[in-house]
């Protein structure tokens, strides 16, 4: 069987790394993998296929960054051109960002199956761009592996049929559970100078916290104050970062002296930092995960998460775009109080074995023909 799987942009990249893994085990499976172009720069994608050993992409169809109807566009032009020449079995696609949707419409169309890793998680925020590209996605997959099980209820809630949903756990926390001991090697804690358990890590990458300059000062107006009592490293997105650079005097930042600010950091670097941060404030879905299976507390700036297994059995809390929760949570970690979680079902490593041995059973029972 031909597998052809999809990556585009940064949080892609450690969920593909435990599939192609687990591919790459079988015999008679072979694994083409497509790296679209979404993400391009070394720090949002090629520290990661080097930091998490993923095979070079077969083909990098170069697309960059663009308006979402130029760059959904472009990749669908490029990836059908792939497709016709390559002629996979099945087509695999992770996650919600532009290239899931993209390469997802283009199999289904050519009559290739698609199959859909994270399916079902559902914000019902529709002014999310990943929201869209979910309901796309798995609205016309074949096969839709989950994370949890409320995410199989969503999905059975949309009328699609049950035989073709499997919870299989989480590939991402595959990747994490693989990498916790690896990054104990990282020197990043040595660099910025930090202890374990006396800093926060804030991430912020969301267009709705950092296009709009009064939402990003509101949430830049709560670090202000929550960095009088502790560190925050703060790894730039580059749309955060050119955000920032438009809205507010440079001045400003530099005064918030705990608050650290640098580049994009790669898988490990990251990893070492969560893990041994007293907190992280966030805006990630991805992070939401990794903080709960590592029982890190989590602020979320959101209003509203398409993971809420993070809150009912996780380490995650939602404070929106609200300046004193903001505040008031965080002081509440730092005396202390910090939400305690648990591991949620499936979340073991194994999803991605799981995902793998679905798929070749499914095919010798001649079930992935569409
Ligand atoms: C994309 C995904 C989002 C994901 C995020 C992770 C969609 C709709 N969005 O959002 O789901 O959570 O990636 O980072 O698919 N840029 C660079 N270098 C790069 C890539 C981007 O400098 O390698 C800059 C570009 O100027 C671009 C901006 O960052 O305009 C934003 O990038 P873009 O890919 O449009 O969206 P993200 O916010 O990264």
């Amino acid at each position: 069987m031909k597998i052809l799987s999809v990556v585009g942009a940064r949080p892609n990249f450690m969920k593909i790394a435990p599939i192609a893994r687990a591919i790459k085990k079988r015999k008679g499976l072979k694994h083409i993998l497509v790296h679209t172009g979404q993400h391009y720069d070394h720090a949002m994608s090629g520290s990661f296929f080097k930091d998490l050993g993923i095979p070079k992409p077969d083909i990098n169809l170069n697309v960059g960054s663009a308006s979402h109807a130029k760059q959904t566009g472009l990749i669908m032009i490029k990836f059908e051109d792939v497709l016709l020449k390559y002629q996979p079995h099945v087509v695999l696609v992770v996650g919600d960002v532009n290239s899931t949707a993209a390469c997802s419409m283009v199999a289904v169309k050519l009559g290739i199956p698609v199959v859909h890793v994270e399916a079902g998680l559902r914000s019902r925020d529709r002014q999310m761009p990943e929201e869209i590209n979910r309901l796309v996605t798995d609205s016309i997959s074949d096969i839709l592996f989950t994370t949890t099980q409320d995410a199989d209820v969503n999905l059975i809630k949309e009328g699609v049929p049950k035989d073709r949903i499997y919870f299989v756990g989480n590939v991402m926390i595959d990747t994490l559970l693989l990498n916790v001991k690896r990054a104990e090697s990282s020197r990043i804690l040595k660099t910025l100078r930090l202890k374990k358990n006396h800093y926060a890590l804030m991430t912020l990458h969301r267009p709705s916290n950092v296009d709009s300059k009064e939402n990003l000062s509101l949430i830049l107006k709560a670090i202000e104050k929550v960095q009088t009592k502790t560190k925050i490293i703060f790894p730039i997105h580059p749309r955060t970062r050119k955000n920032i650079k438009k809205y507010f005097s440079a001045t400003w930042l530099k005064g918030m002296k705990n608050l650290i600010l640098t580049e994009p950091k790669g898988y490990l670097d990251f990893l070492h930092l969560m893990r041994n941060a007293k907190f992280v404030i966030t805006d990630s879905g991805g992070i939401q995960e990794e903080t709960t299976s590592l029982g890190i507390p989590c602020l979320t700036v959101r209003e509203n998460t398409e993971r809420p297994i993070t809150i009912t059995h996780g380490t995650n809390t939602l404070v929106g775009l609200n300046k004193n929760k903001i505040i008031k949570e965080s002081f509440k970690i730092l005396s202390g109080k910090g939400k305690k979680g648990r591991r949620p079902k499936y979340w073991d490593g194994k999803a991605s074995e799981r995902i793998v041995s679905t798929l070749v059973a499914l095919n010798r029972k001649g079930k992935l023909l569409r």
